[in-house]
C-alpha cells in the first residue's frame, strides 16, 4: 500500500478543504442551533462533483477512486458532520449500489442527475422493529402483474425528507429470510409513498432523518436493483463502502477535535501558564491525535483495497469501528480540555460529543463491526 497520495487526491482533497472551510464551517454551529438543512451547500457541493465523486465520467461524476472519495468525507466531516450524513449516504449507499447492481437503463436515468445532487437519495434498510438483523425486515412487496407493491415502513433514514429517490428493502419471500429480500428504487411522489422527519434527535442537527412510510405503494419491475433476492447482498455490499466513508468521517470529525482542543489548550491560561503546558492535558491531546492518525490509516487502507478490487469487508469494519471509538473518545477529551467552556455551545465541541454518537451506530454499531470482524478474520458464523 502507498502512503503518498497521487496528484489528483491532493486536489480533491484540497477542494474539499477548502469548500468545507469558506462555505460549511461558518455556517455550521448557526445551521446546527437552528436544526436547519441547507440545501444550498449541498447544491454547491454538487455543482464541484463532491456528491457523486467516484461515479464514472460517463454517468456524470468524477470518476476518483474511493480513497479520493475518503479524502473528500474527511474534509467535509471536520466542518460538520451533518453535511458529511448527507454525503455519505448519497455516494455510499446509494450511488454506489445503483452503479453495481442497477441495469445500464436504471444509471443512465437516476445517476448523473444524483451526482449533481440535483436529485437527493437515500437508503431504506432500518425499521422501526429491525436494526442490527436487518435480514429480520418486515416491509413485504407483493407481485401484481409487471408492479410490486410494497408495505411497511422505515425508520431513521438520513435524507429520507429530503430525497427524490429512495432504495427500499422489501421481503418479497418470507420463507426466504435473507434470500427473500428484494431492493426496489422508489421515486418520491409515488402514490403510497410518504416521509416524516424525525425531531428530537441528539446530534445532526443540520442533516435530514425521517420515517419513510409505504401505503400500497405501486412501484415498477424494472425498478428492481439486481435480481429478485438480491436485497440482502445489496444492503450489505453498500454497507461494506458506506463503512469506510463512515470511518472516513469519524477520522474527520476527530481531527476537528484535536484541532479545536490543542487551539483552546494553547490560548486557555490556568495557574498562570497556558493549559497545554501541563502534560496531563497534553497526554489527552497526544492520545487524541495518535488514535486520529492510526484511524485514518485504518480507512485509507480499507479504500485501498476497495480501489484494487479485493475483498474488504473485514477491514471496512475494522476502520469503521475503530475511527468510530476513537472519535468519540477523542470528543469526549475535548470537552474535557474546554472544562466548563466545553459544555457550551459557545464552542464546537459540544456539537462533536453530540454528533459523534450518530457515527457510532449507523451503517452498524461497535458490537455489529466486531462480529463481522470475527467472522471475516475467524472464520466463524456471527450467530451459531
Ligand atoms: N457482502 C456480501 N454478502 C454478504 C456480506 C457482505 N459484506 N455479509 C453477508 N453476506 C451474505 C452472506 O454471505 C450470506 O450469503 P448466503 O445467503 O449466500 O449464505 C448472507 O449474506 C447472510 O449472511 P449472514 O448469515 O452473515 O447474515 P446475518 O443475518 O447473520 O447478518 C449482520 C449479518 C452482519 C449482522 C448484518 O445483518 C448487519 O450488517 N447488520 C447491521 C445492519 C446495519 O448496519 N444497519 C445500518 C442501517 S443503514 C444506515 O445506517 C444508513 C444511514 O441512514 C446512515
Amino acid at each position: 500500500m502507498k502512503l503518498d497520495y497521487t496528484d489528483e487526491q491532493v486536489m480533491f482533497r484540497n477542494m474539499a478543504r477548502e469548500f468545507a472551510e469558506r462555505e460549511i464551517l461558518p455556517v455550521a454551529s448557526e445551521d446546527d442551533q437552528n436544526r436547519h438543512f441547507r440545501h444550498e451547500i449541498v447544491q454547491k457541493m454538487g455543482a464541484l462533483g463532491l456528491m457523486g465523486a467516484p461515479v464514472p465520467q460517463e454517468y456524470g461524476g468524477l470518476g476518483t477512486d474511493y480513497l479520493t472519495y475518503a479524502l473528500i468525507c474527511e474534509e467535509i466531516a471536520r466542518a460538520s458532520a451533518s453535511v458529511f450524513t448527507t454525503l455519505t449516504v448519497q455516494v455510499s449507499v446509494f450511488q454506489v449500489p445503483i452503479l453495481k447492481w442497477g441495469n445500464e437503463q436504471l444509471k443512465k436515468k437516476y445517476l448523473p442527475r444524483t451526482a449533481k445532487a440535483e436529485l437527493i437519495g437515500c437508503f431504506g434498510l432500518t425499521e422501526p422493529n429491525i436494526g442490527s438483523d436487518a435480514a429480520g425486515l418486515e416491509t413485504t412487496a407483493t407481485r401484481q402483474g409487471n408492479m410490486w407493491v410494497l408495505d411497511g415502513a422505515k425508520m431513521w433514514i438520513t435524507n429520507g425528507g429530503v430525497a427524490g429517490l429512495a432504495i427500499i428493502a422489501a421481503q418479497t419471500d418470507k420463507s426466504k429470510r435473507h434470500r427473500g429480500i428484494t431492493a426496489f428504487l422508489v421515486e418520491q411522489g409515488t402514490p403510497g409513498f410518504s416521509s416524516r422527519d424525525i425531531q428530537g434527535k441528539l446530534g445532526l442537527h443540520a442533516s435530514n432523518t425521517a420515517e419513510l412510510i409505504l401505503q400500497g405503494c405501486k412501484v415498477p419491475e424494472e425498478n428492481i436493483l439486481g435480481q429478485v433476492g438480491d436485497g440482502f447482498k445489496i444492503a450489505m455490499t453498500a454497507l461494506d463502502s458506506g463503512r469506510i466513508s463512515i470511518g472516513a468521517g469519524c477520522v474527520g470529525l476527530a481531527q476537528a477535535c484535536v484541532d479545536a482542543a490543542a487551539k483552546y489548550a494553547q490560548e486557555r491560561i490556568q495557574f498562570g501558564k497556558p493549559i497545554v503546558s501541563f502534560q496531563l492535558v497534553q497526554e489527552m491531546l497526544v492520545d487524541m491525535i495518535v488514535e486520529t492518525e492510526a484511524a485514518r490509516l485504518l480507512v485509507h487502507r480499507a479504500a485501498f483495497l476497495k480501489d484494487k478490487g479485493e475483498h474488504f469487508t473485514r477491514e471496512a469494519s475494522i476502520a469503521k469501528y475503530f475511527a468510530a471509538e476513537a472519535a468519540q473518545r477523542a470528543a469526549v477529551k475535548a470537552v474535557k480540555i474546554h472544562g466548563g467552556y466545553g459544555y457550551s455551545n459557545e464552542y464546537p465541541v459540544e456539537r462533536y460529543y453530540r454528533d459523534v454518537m450518530a457515527m457510532v451506530l449507523y451503517e452498524g454499531t461497535a458490537e455489529i463491526q466486531k462480529l463481522v470482524i470475527g467472522r471475516e478474520s475467524l472464520g466463524v458464523s456471527a450467530f451459531v
